[in-house]
C-alpha cells in the first residue's frame, strides 16, 4: 500500500515501514560510527520500540555488542492497516541485529502485568541465563496495577495554582494562551501509579528473586527536569511528583543491589519530540526554541546522540559523575545557564507571526513525522510497501 501521513491533534494514526527502518539503520549507523563502548553485554529493555528505549537498545546491541531482549506494547499491522512505528522499529532493529549475528528478541504486551514480566523473566532463564543490565524507559498514559487490578491514569497538571502560559499547536504554528486547572482529588496518586518507580522495582525484585541478575549488575531508567519556564507544568506538576517518585526509587533499587555490587541510576535527559513529549502542553513551544538555540550553537542532539554520551562519557566512562541528588545528567547542554537565557528571551518574544523565525517549528515538525516514519531522507513514498512487516524475534 501506498502509506501517507494522517494525524489527530498530537498523534499519527499512520506510520511508514521503510522510513521507520531507515530511521534504525541510520541510529545504528551513528552508534558504529562512534565506536566501540566496553558495555553490559546481555541487556532487558523495557520500553524498547521508540524514542529513548529504542536508543539504549541499538547502543547496547551495536556499541557494546549486547544480546538484547526487547518488551514494549505496539499495534501489530493488519491488512491496509499499518502497524505502530514501534512495531516497524523493533522489526528493523532485529533484522539488522540478526544481520549482525547479535541476539534479539521481543516480547509485545503490558510491561504493567504479572504475565509479561512471568514471559520475560522465562526469557532470559531460556536463553541468556542472567542480564547485567536493565533499562526502563516506559511512557504511557496509563497503568493496570497487577495485584489490584485498578487502572490508573497519569495526568499532567500543575498543583496548587492554575498555569497560564503560551503554548504552540506545531502542525498550524499557531501560538495561543493555555490554561490548566490544578490537579485535584487522587490525580498526583494516580500519575506516580503510572510514572513513578514502583512498577521499575517490581521487575528488578522479580528478576533478582529468580536469580537473573549478574554480578555487577546495573540498571537506569530516565528522567526530566527542564527549565523554570515549564515548572509549573512538568517537574513541579503531577508528572514531577511523579518523576521525584522514579529518582527516589533508585536508592531503594541500588541497597536491594547491594550484595550483587549491583547499582540503580536515573539519567536526566534532553527535552525531545517523542510521542510522549507531544502529549504535554507547552513543551512543544519549549523544544522549538530550544532546538533553534542548540542548533546554532552546535550542541543539539537526538534521542541516540543522547544515549550515545550517556553510554560513553557517563555509565561506562572510568568514573560515572553524578549531580548532588545521584543523578547522572545528560541534560547538561540544554540547561548551560546561556542556552536558557537565549530561551528565555525568545519566549517573550513567541507569537504565531514571529515564531517561525525565532523558533525551529520545522524542526520540531520534522521530528514529529519522523517519529512515524515520514519525511526522512533516501525513502520514497510513492513507492507500495508492504504493511504486513513481521518482527523476526517477537515471542
Ligand atoms: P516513547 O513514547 O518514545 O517510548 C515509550 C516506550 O514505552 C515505547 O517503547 C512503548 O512501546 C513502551 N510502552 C508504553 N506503555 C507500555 C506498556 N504498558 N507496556 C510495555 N511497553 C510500553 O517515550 P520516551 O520519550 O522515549 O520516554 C521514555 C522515558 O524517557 C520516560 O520515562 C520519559 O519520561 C523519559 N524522558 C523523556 C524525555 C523527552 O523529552 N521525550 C526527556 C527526558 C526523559
Ligand atoms: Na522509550
Amino acid at each position: 500500500m501506498i502509506i501517507e501521513p494522517r494525524t489527530r491533534g498530537f498523534i499519527c494514526l499512520t506510520s511508514h515501514p521503510k522510513g521507520c527502518e531507515q530511521n534504525v539503520i541510520d541510529q545504528i549507523e551513528y552508534i558504529k560510527s562512534k565506536g566501540a563502548i566496553d558495555g553490559a553485554k546481555k541487556v532487558l529493555v523495557i520500553g524498547a520500540s521508540t524514542g529513548f528505549g529504542l536508543a539504549s537498545r541499538i547502543t547496547s546491541a551495536f556499541g557494546s555488542g549486547a544480546s538484547t531482549i526487547g518488551v514494549f506494547f505496539e499495534k501489530p499491522p493488519a491488512e491496509g492497516r499499518p502497524a505502530s512505528p514501534g512495531w516497524y522499529n523493533s522489526a528493523a532493529f532485529e533484522k539488522e541485529a540478526h544481520k549482525a549475528g547479535l541476539y534479539a528478541k521481543s516480547i509485545n504486551g503490558d510491561a504493567f502485568s504479572n504475565e509479561i514480566k512471568k514471559q520475560t523473566l522465562d526469557l532470559i532463564k531460556a536463553d541468556l541465563g542472567q542480564v547485567d543490565m536493565v533499562i526502563y524507559s516506559l511512557a504511557s498514559p496509563v497503568r493496570t496495577h497487577p495485584d489490584t487490578g485498578v487502572r490508573y491514569k497519569s495526568v499532567l497538571k500543575p498543583i496548587g495554582d492554575k498555569f497560564q502560559n503560551k503554548t504552540v499547536d506545531f502542525h498550524t504554528g499557531v501560538v495561543s494562551e493555555v490554561s490548566i486547572e490544578p490537579a485535584q482529588g487522587d490525580d498526583i496518586d494516580n500519575t506516580v501509579a503510572v510514572m513513578g518507580g514502583e512498577d521499575w522495582k517490581m521487575w528488578i525484585d522479580a528478576l533478582k528473586n529468580e536469580g537473573l541478575l549478574a554480578e555487577g549488575f546495573t540498571t537506569i531508567a530516565y528522567s526530566y527536569i527542564g527549565p523554570s519556564l515549564t515548572e509549573a507544568v512538568y517537574r513541579k506538576g503531577t508528572i514531577g511528583r511523579a518523576k521525584d517518585h522514579l529518582e527516589a526509587t533508585a536508592f531503594t533499587i541500588s541497597d536491594s543491589l547491594k550484595p550483587l555490587n549491583g547499582k540503580a541510576y536515573v539519567s536526566v535527559n534532553k527535552a525531545l519530540v517523542t510521542q510522549a513529549s507531544s502529549a504535554i502542553p507547552v513543551i512543544p513551544l519549549y523544544i522549538s526554541l530550544l532546538y533553534k538555540v542548540m542548533k546554532e550553537e552546535g550542541i543539539h542532539e537526538g534521542c541516540i546522540e543522547q544515549i550515545q554520551r550517556l553510554f560513553q562519557d557517563r555509565l561506562y566512562a572510568d568514573t560515572t559523575p553524578t549531580d548532588d541528588e545521584g543523578r547522572i545528567r545528560i541534560d547538561d547542554w540544554e540547561m548551560r545557564a546561556d542556552v536558557q537565557a537565549r530561551v528565555a528571551e525568545l519566549w517573550k518574544e513567541a507569537t504565531t507571526e514571529t515564531l517561525p523565525k525565532i523558533g525551529d517549528l520545522k524542526g520540531y515538525e520534522k521530528d514529529f513525522f519522523n517519529l512515524f516514519g515520514f519525511m526522512v531522507e533516501g525513502v520514497d513514498y510513492d513507492e507500495d510497501v508492504n504493511e504486513l512487516v513481521e518482527i523476526p524475534g517477537l515471542q
